[in-house]
């Protein structure tokens, strides 16, 4: 019976494409990388397979998360729960970078590389770089058994099981729950409260069933990709623990629809970027129901103003006013869990740009699914 279950992780199960089909899956593999972590008793995250003990864990003072395009970015979201939940200084380096630039390697940080297939060259020779200066280095990868699983000191497994599809969804959705539960774990052992553990423990366990929500949402979502699928250029931008899914939503844009998408800080647009609205470039803004709420909304009607379309990607609560404004609402959770929902609808947005322009949605041009050579 296992063998028939693992095959049909592998097919595409009556799904048009993979990237469709493991969006899908979700729900179900969110609730496979929260299975059995999660410690009521204590409001906690059980962690085993970190192979370090809690005077351990206590003894670091930076930790620095490594990965590669979409592992980097969702590295990002990670570095801000940690220093939100643990109060650890926290950031998260394009590996590719960091391996390149002789980097210094302290024996007081706790180096976090994050893939997926972990089979990236790129993060596995950061690993190995950081070992040789005598660093400790944990991994969050998908791939049982892969070469950065083997290398690393310890780490944890995400259960998103395979994923075929260029464009990756299930397995960075499951990193990112992955550092909620990691950065619960450090908390915990320093300064985070039972109520604030009890609080973040509680919203952790609704993320399956409010992803499902999200997907729910499909109908509508597919309809707002069709206005995205004809522009010629597109904006995402988010503030501070939304940033980083701008960038995810950029990238997952240009990747299978290949319309030219870039992410912005919300907070840099007057800096810059400003100058290029008009009304063939797209908005895609994402604004929480948060402390920020009013700037964010600042923003959008100044890009109005200058008759930029936008799409938000938003909660419900969010009174937009007079603004002429798409929205796209999700389920509300903790803030510092907010990112992760956030994110599922620009993989919705991308896949039925792509979908509507025609394009080889599972192989992107010029694109591998893991970038295994220098
Ligand atoms: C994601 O959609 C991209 N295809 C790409 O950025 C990817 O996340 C990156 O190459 C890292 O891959 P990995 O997680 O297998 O290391």
């Amino acid at each position: 019976v296992e063998i028939e279950v693992a095959a049909a992780e592998w097919e595409l199960t009556g799904h048009q494409h993979y990237m469709y089909k493991e969006i899908q899956e979700q729900p179900e593999k969110a609730a496979a990388v929260i299975g059995g972590r999660l410690d009521d008793r204590f409001a906690t995250a059980r962690l085993n397979g970190l192979n370090l003990a809690p005077r351990e864990l206590r003894a670091f003072r930076r930790v620095k998360l490594l990965g590669c395009g979409s592992a980097y970015y969702v590295g990002q979201i990670g570095a801000q729960l940690i220093e939100d939940l643990a109060r650890i200084p926290a950031d998260a380096e394009a590996a590719s970078e960091f391996r390149y630039r002789n980097p210094i390697i302290e024996p007081d940080t706790l180096y976090v590389v994050v893939s997926q297939s972990g089979e990236t060259a790129d993060t596995a020779f950061a690993v190995q770089e950081i070992k040789r200066k005598g660093g400790q280095v944990i991994g969050v990868v998908n791939a049982v058994g892969s070469t950065i699983a083997r290398e690393v000191d310890g780490g944890i497994y995400l259960h998103a099981g395979p994923e075929i599809a260029v464009a990756s969804t299930k397995a960075l959705t499951n990193m990112a729950i992955a550092f909620a539960m990691l950065a619960l774990h450090l908390g915990r052992l320093r300064d985070l409260s039972v109520a604030d553990g009890e609080r973040i423990l509680t919203a952790i366990k609704r993320l399956p069933e409010q992803i499902r929500d999200i997907l729910d949402d499909e109908a509508h979502i597919a309809q707002v990709a069709t206005t995205l699928a004809k522009a010629e250029n597109a904006f995402y931008i988010g503030r501070v623990r939304q940033y980083p899914v701008a960038r995810e939503g950029a990238q997952k844009l240009k990747e299978i629809s290949y319309i030219h998408a870039e992410a912005y800080p919300t907070s840099e647009l007057k800096h810059g970027p400003l100058a290029l609205i008009e009304p063939k470039l797209l908005t895609v803004a994402i604004v929480p129901q948060d402390d920020l709420t009013e700037r964010n909304l600042a923003a959008v009607q100044q890009v109005q103003a200058r008759r930029g379309p936008v799409v938000a990607i938003t909660h419900a609560d969010v009174d937009f006013g007079d603004l002429d404004v798409e929205r796209i609402i999700v389920p509300k959770s903790e803030p510092e869990l907010d990112p992760i929902l956030l994110t599922i609808p620009t993989q919705l947005l991308a896949y039925h740009a792509a979908l509507a322009l025609g394009h080889d949605i599972d192989k992107p041009r010029n694109l591998a699914k893991s970038v295994t050579v220098e």
